[in-house]
């Protein structure tokens, strides 16, 4: 009986380890775009469409929660939010914004809350989360900004209001090109000014959309608008809660979608996509030395196999590296329209050739790419 005792502890050991109670979940230290992104838990992370924010030491990362099948493409959870200190692992956090059981809110179970992104107001010491929001049962036609609270980075975030931007304010014109003359709603010029014409008086419509907090504090929100034909840049109140009236179009009625904006050495930089439902396009980059503008259409930024259709994604955020100056992490979302929460997450480096953006497919990486 004795001499069974230690092939029986052994049974135990092996059990425990297979199970995952003895030793925590495998520590990641590479990125491996398009792979399965456990967390903590063993499971793919759920962030979809997404954005970083950087507080004390951790990365928050929020995105649409999906769940199985067609039906994920609407939200049934909200947003899930995770955290890391490394970018390579992260820790579930929860849902940080739960839709409404009600009906008759905004943000009801089954309504379409894409591309939520969170910015931290240093006057307010809030936590402000902007997302593209459509009603329930609307389809693609209420195209509001939605704005949730929290005290947390975690959250939990209250709901505060969705509405579309900018009611009865004209365009701010810092320059005047060819492809963006003033807007003239007696006549309007083209198609993209008619639309945002007929919508000046309600507001305008905001679709695919990312926040961008300056070196000076002041935010900003960019959105696909006009039925998606022209992206707008527009300026979010000092408590980030609303919209001045201040904004600007760019690339007038050319269709972009998906923006990330990012800044370094004093100029913005911009990465979009074109306008094919969840289908990959070319990636598009803009470059600009005020927010402002003018902003300079600078064509497709990725090079190599795949480059074509941005390797198969579509841009969602770019974050600046940890500890690096000037280095980028280009971030995109391979979509699974047919089972949503099976979508995936590329994030490359970007690389800058004498001022132009570069980005190339690799299949594992880490951050010691960026010199
Ligand atoms: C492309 C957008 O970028 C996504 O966020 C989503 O709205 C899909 N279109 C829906 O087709």
């Amino acid at each position: 009986m004795h001499n069974r005792l230690p092939l029986f502890l052994w049974f135990i050991f092996c059990s425990l380890l297979n199970s995952n109670l003895v030793f925590s979940q495998k520590t990641y230290q590479n990125f491996t775009p398009g792979k399965i992104w456990k967390d903590n838990n063993g499971v793919h992370i759920n962030a979809h469409g997404g954005g970083i924010v950087y507080v004390q030491g951790l990365y928050y990362w929020f995105g649409e929660h999906k769940i199985e099948g067609e039906k994920g493409n609407t939200a049934q959870v909200g947003v899930h939010c995770y955290s890391s200190k490394d970018l390579y692992n992260w820790k579930d956090e929860g849902i940080a914004l739960k839709v409404s059981s009600d009906l008759r809110n905004d943000i009801a179970k089954g309504c379409i809350l894409e591309r939520p992104k969170v910015i931290y107001n240093k006057k307010t010491r809030k936590f402000v989360m902007w997302f593209h929001l459509e009603l329930l049962g609307k389809g693609y036609e209420a195209a509001r900004a939605g704005v949730a609270t929290a005290d947390k980075a975690t959250g939990p975030y209250s709901f505060i209001k969705s509405y579309r931007p900018n009611a009865g304010k004209l365009p701010f014109y810092a320059a005047l090109t060819p492809e963006n003359e003033k807007v003239n709603c007696d006549k309007p010029a083209n198609k993209s000014d008619g639309f945002f014409c007929r919508d000046l008086p309600g507001g305008q419509m905001a679709r695919d959309m990312t926040v961008f907090v300056d070196d000076n504090g002041k935010a900003y929100h960019v959105f696909s608008s006009e039925e998606n034909y022209t992206l707008h840049l527009a300026e979010l109140t000092p408590d980030y809660l609303g919209h001045t009236g201040k904004f600007i179009r760019i690339y007038v009625g050319q269709q972009t979608e998906a923006p990330a904006l990012f800044k370094k050495n004093g100029i913005y930089y911009m990465v979009g996509s074109g306008c094919t439902g969840w289908a990959p396009n070319p990636a598009r980059w803009f470059k600009a030395k005020s927010i402002f503008g003018p902003w300079e259409y600078m064509g497709n930024p990725c090079v190599g196999p795949g480059s074509e259709k941005t390797f198969g994604g579509q841009s969602t955020h770019v974050l600046p590296a940890p500890g690096k100056k000037n280095a980028f992490i280009f971030m995109a979302d391979k979509w699974e329209p047919k089972n949503a929460i099976d979508g995936r997450y590329l994030w490359l480096p970007i690389q800058f050739e004498e001022n132009k953006l570069k980005i190339e497919w690799s299949d594992r990486w880490n951050l010691s790419v960026f010199k």
